[in-house]
C-alpha cells in the first residue's frame, strides 16, 4: 500500500533584508523562482501541497497557482513562528495524510531525493524526521541535542545554554511528521521561549515525551541553504549552477570551461552538444544532439536543431527555432523566426518574425524590417533563396524559393520564385573625376600606385 503525503510550504516570510520591492520567494535562481524550485521538489514526492503565505501576498499566490494549480493556499495572518505557520494549514493536515512534509519556500536547493529519504524514515517508524547538517558557522541555527545518536530535542539559539551552543550539528529547518499525530503535537506547542514564538522544532521533545521516535538525517549544508539576502541569493545561484553543469556533463555535454557557462533550471542539452566558454542560457532553451554553441552567445526560449552551430556572439531570442545543420554566426540576432534545415546566416543580421526556408543563404548585414513603428510584420523567405549582403527586407514581404536578392537591396515588394530582385541605386562611374577634384583644390597629393 502506498502512503499518502501532504507537503506544507511555508512562504510567509517578509524578506525585508533583500532590499527589494519583489517578494523574497519570487526572486529566482537558474531563471526559476525560489518558491517554484521548492514546489518542483515537493511535487516529485507528494500527492498534495498546501502553501502558507502572509497577508496580501497576491503575487506569491499567483506564482504558486501558475506552477502548481492544485496547491491549496492558506494565509497566516500574523507571523508567530514556524509551528503557528504550519497550523494555518491545519484544515489540510486534518484530511489525514500518512506523511506530512514541512518545507520552506526560501530554501530552494532541497532535493526531492532528500524529501524521499525523510518519508522512508517515517515509513520505518519515526514520528519526526529532521535534517541535520554541520555548518562552518552554526550561529543562528537550532542545535540538535542528541544522546547516543538519538535525537532528544532541538534548542533554538536564543534559548540555548552556553554548553548547547557548542553543538555543531544543526537543524536544517525542514521536517517530516507522521500525519496521524501531527495535529496533536503541533497544537501542544506553546510560545514560552525567548522569542515568544511557536517553534516547530518543539515537536521533537513533545514526540519524545510521548515515547515516539525522532531522527535526524545528515545532509550537505547546501541543501538547506536559506535565502534572506541578495548575497545568499547569489550563493544559492552558484550552488545550483554547479549542480546543473555537473548534470549536463554527466549527460554527455562537452564544456571546456563549465564554470563560465550559465544554465537555466530547464535548459535541455542533447548528447555531444559542445558549449564553448561564456555562454548564457535564459529560460526555455532546447539544444539538440551534436549542436555547437560558441562563446559569448545568449539564448532564451529558443530551439537549436541537431548539428547546428550558433555564435560566437549570437543572440537567440524567444521563438527562435533552428532546424538541423543551421549556421547562425557572429552578431546575428534571431527572434520569433524559424530557420529551416541548412540555413546559413553567418554574420551581422537581424532575423525577426520570419520563416527562412531550407538551404537559404542570408548574407552579412541582412535585416528583416519587421516593425513599422506600430505593428510587427512577417517576412517569408523561400527555400534555397539567396539574400545578398546588406539587404533590408521590409515586411510584410515574401521572397520565393530560389530567388536571388542583389546586395544592398531594400526589398519592399514580394519577389517570385527563381527571380532576381535588385532594389538599390544604379552605380555611376565618372572617369578621372577624383583627380580633377584634387587638382581643383590645389592638392599636391598623388594617388599611390
Ligand atoms: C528555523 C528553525 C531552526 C533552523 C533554521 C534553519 C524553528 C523554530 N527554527 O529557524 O531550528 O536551524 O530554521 O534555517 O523552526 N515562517 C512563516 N511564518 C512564521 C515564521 C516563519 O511562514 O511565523 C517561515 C519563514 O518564511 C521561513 C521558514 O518559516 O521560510 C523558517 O522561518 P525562520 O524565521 O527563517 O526560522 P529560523 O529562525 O531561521
Ligand atoms: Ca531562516
Amino acid at each position: 500500500m502506498t502512503r499518502t503525503c501532504l507537503s506544507i510550504v511555508l512562504a510567509a516570510g517578509e524578506g525585508t533584508r533583500m532590499r527589494s520591492s519583489r517578494p523574497k520567494v519570487l526572486h529566482a535562481i537558474g531563471q526559476r523562482t525560489l518558491v517554484s524550485h521548492v514546489l518542483a521538489a515537493v511535487r516529485a514526492v507528494s500527492g498534495s501541497a498546501a502553501v502558507v503565505v502572509g497577508p496580501g501576498q497576491d503575487a506569491v499566490v499567483g506564482e504558486v497557482t501558475a506552477v502548481l494549480p492544485q496547491a491549496q493556499i492558506f494565509v497566516q495572518s500574523e507571523r508567530r513562528g514556524t509551528a503557528h505557520a504550519v497550523l494555518a494549514a491545519s484544515a489540510a493536515i486534518a484530511q489525514g495524510p500518512d506523511d506530512l512534509l514541512i518545507v520552506f519556500a526560501d530554501t530552494p536547493l532541497i532535493r526531492s531525493e532528500t524529501l524521499s529519504r525523510m518519508r522512508e524514515s517515517l515509513a520505518d517508524g519515526a514520528a519526526v524526521v529532521v535534517l541535520g547538517f554541520r555548518p562552518v558557522d552554526p550561529t543562528g541555527y537550532g542545535r540538535l541535542v542528541t544522546e547516543n545518536g538519538r535525537l532528544l530535542t532541538i534548542r533554538e539559539e536564543k534559548d540555548a545554554s552556553a554548553e548547547e551552543r557548542k553543538i555543531t550539528f544543526c537543524n536544517g529547518g525542514l521536517m517530516a511528521l507522521r500525519g496521524d499525530i501531527a495535529l496533536a503535537l503541533l497544537e501542544a506547542i506553546t510560545d514560552h521561549n525567548a522569542k515568544h514564538e511557536f517553534y516547530l522544532t518543539d515537536v521533537v521533545a513533545l514526540a519524545r515525551a510521548h515515547g515516539l521516535d525522532a531522527v535526524a538525517l545528515e545532509i550537505e549544508e547546501d541543501e538547506v541553504r536559506g535565502v534572506n539576502t541578495q548575497g545568499q541569493l547569489a550563493e544559492a545561484e552558484a550552488v545550483l549552477q554547479r549542480r546543473l553543469r555537473a548534470a549536463a556533463l554527466d549527460a554527455g555535454v562537452t564544456m571546456v570551461a563549465p564554470e563560465t557557462v550559465h544554465l537555466a533550471a530547464d535548459t535541455k542539452l542533447g548528447r555531444d552538444v559542445v558549449i564553448e566558454p561564456y555562454v548564457v542560457f535564459g529560460p526555455g532553451v532546447v539544444v539538440e544532439d551534436g549542436a555547437l554553441i560558441r562563446s559569448f552567445s545568449h539564448l532564451e526560449r529558443a530551439h537549436v536543431g541537431k548539428g547546428s552551430s550558433v555564435g560566437p556572439f549570437a543572440r537567440l531570442r524567444p521563438g527562435a527555432k533552428l532546424g538541423e545543420d543551421v549556421r547562425v554566426g557572429n552578431f546575428v540576432e534571431v527572434k520569433e523566426a524559424t530557420l529551416e534545415a541548412g540555413v546559413r546566416a553567418n554574420h551581422l543580421s537581424y532575423i525577426g518574425d520570419a520563416r527562412v526556408g531550407a538551404g537559404a543563404n542570408i548574407g552579412a548585414g541582412t535585416i528583416t524590417c519587421n516593425y513599422d513603428g506600430a505593428q510587427k510584420h512577417r517576412t517569408d523567405i523561400g527555400k534555397e533563396a539567396f539574400v545578398g549582403s546588406n539587404s533590408a527586407l521590409v515586411a510584410p514581404v515574401a521572397i520565393g524559393d530560389g530567388a536571388y536578392i542583389g546586395s544592398g537591396s531594400v526589398i519592399t515588394r514580394d519577389v517570385p520564385a527563381e527571380a532576381l530582385a535588385v532594389g538599390r541605386a544604379r552605380q555611376v562611374v565618372k572617369d578621372g573625376w577624383a583627380k580633377r577634384l584634387r587638382e581643383m583644390k590645389g592638392s599636391s597629393k598623388k594617388l599611390s600606385e
